[in-house]
Order: structure tokens, then C-alpha cells, then sequence
């Protein structure tokens, strides 16, 4: 027993001891190129944002490792906009761009201010994106599609748009729905 006993201790110190900080890239308003220490079980987040054929990095932070892999489209001055996350888990990593594929799902897009509703146009969603949002607050709608997290408990998904009193209904979708 006792032995066993130190055989454990040994490697409770072991882990201890190896157990470095993971290090990711953040962004400020300088730019994306200084690393910072990320807390316990955080992992390296890079928020891609992609309007026509150009992906852009949006932001790098530690996030949660539950956001990873999520995808957020709403329409932006008449433009389909699409937010996606994409995570790595070693030092410095540099998360890549695959989850900007098509993803032949459709659902129906539009935005408007000072009204509750709005005439909407298809579009294809991205990555991971199954579900159609319909997002309403008082004097304010919004319909586009986005990962199945961003209906269910807000601490999964990366991004919230609750924050102004408003309500989202979603519709989830195959592929085959679309046809
Ligand atoms: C951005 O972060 C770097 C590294 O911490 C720091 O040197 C720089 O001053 C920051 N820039 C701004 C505008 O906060
Ligand atoms: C994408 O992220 C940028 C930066 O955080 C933000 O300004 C923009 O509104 C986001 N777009 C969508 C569609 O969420
Ligand atoms: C959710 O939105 C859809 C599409 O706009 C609508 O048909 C449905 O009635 C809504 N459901 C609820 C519970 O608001």
C-alpha cells in the first residue's frame, strides 16, 4: 500500500512539474503578434471572419475549448458575413482556416432595424453551421445561420447576441432538407 502510495505521489509531482502554461497569440489593437499565458484547460482560438472569397482573422484569444469549430452568418450592409472559430492545442500554434468550406445547407437570411420583420434571401451556411436562427429583440430582427451551440446553453457558444433582450428560434437542418 505504501508503495503504491509513492508510486502515485511520484507522478502527482511529475505532472506538476511538467505541467506548463499553454501559450497562444492574442490580438490587440497593435496586432495578433504577442503571446500570453492561457488559463487551465484553454486552448488557442483564432476567430476567422469571411465576407465574399476573403477570410480574415477577426481575433485570437485563449477561449474555451467548447467554442472551437463553430459558425455564425448574418447579413452585414447586404453582405452574408460569416464568423468561424478554429482552435490548436500546442505552443504558438496558429489555428488554420478549415472550417470555411460550404456546406450545402440553406437557410433564410435578412437583418433590419426598427422593424420585426424582414423579407428574407437564401443563403448556403458554413463549416459546422446546421441550424437556421431567427433572432428578434424589440425594433430589431435578425435571421441567418449558425452552429446548433448558439441555441442551447449561451456558455458553449462563442458568440451571444442575447445581450439586448432579445430572443433566438432555431430550425435545425440536413442536407437533405435543403434538397
Ligand atoms: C499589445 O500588446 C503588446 C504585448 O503585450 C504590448 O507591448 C503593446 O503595447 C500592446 N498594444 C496596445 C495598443 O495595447
Ligand atoms: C465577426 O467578428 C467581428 C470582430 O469581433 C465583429 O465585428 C463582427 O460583427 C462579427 N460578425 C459576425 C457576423 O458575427
Ligand atoms: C420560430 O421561427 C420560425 C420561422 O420564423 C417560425 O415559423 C416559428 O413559429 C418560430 N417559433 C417560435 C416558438 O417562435
Amino acid at each position: 500500500m505504501k508503495r503504491v502510495l509513492i508510486f502515485i505521489s511520484f507522478f502527482v509531482f511529475l505532472k506538476a512539474y511538467f505541467a506548463v502554461e499553454l501559450r497562444c497569440y492574442e490580438c490587440n489593437s497593435s496586432g495578433c503578434d504577442y503571446t500570453s499565458a492561457c488559463a487551465e484547460g484553454e486552448v488557442c482560438l483564432t476567430i476567422f471572419s469571411k465576407v465574399g472569397n476573403t477570410v480574415k482573422v477577426a481575433d485570437k484569444i485563449c477561449g474555451k475549448k467548447e467554442h472551437c469549430g463553430q459558425s455564425f452568418s448574418q447579413l452585414v450592409r447586404g453582405q452574408k458575413e460569416t464568423n468561424f472559430t478554429s482552435c490548436c492545442e500546442s505552443h504558438r500554434c496558429i489555428p488554420s482556416e478549415k472550417n470555411a468550406f460550404r456546406n450545402g445547407i440553406m437557410c433564410p437570411f435578412c437583418t433590419k432595424e426598427g422593424s420585426m420583420e424582414c423579407t428574407p434571401t437564401n443563403y448556403e451556411c458554413m463549416g459546422k453551421a446546421n441550424v437556421c436562427y431567427t433572432y428578434t429583440a424589440p425594433g430589431r430582427i435578425i435571421r441567418g445561420c449558425g452552429s446548433k451551440e448558439l441555441c442551447g446553453d449561451p456558455m458553449n457558444s462563442f458568440i451571444t447576441f442575447e445581450d439586448d433582450g432579445g430572443r433566438t428560434n432555431c430550425t435545425e437542418k440536413s442536407t437533405e432538407d435543403s434538397g
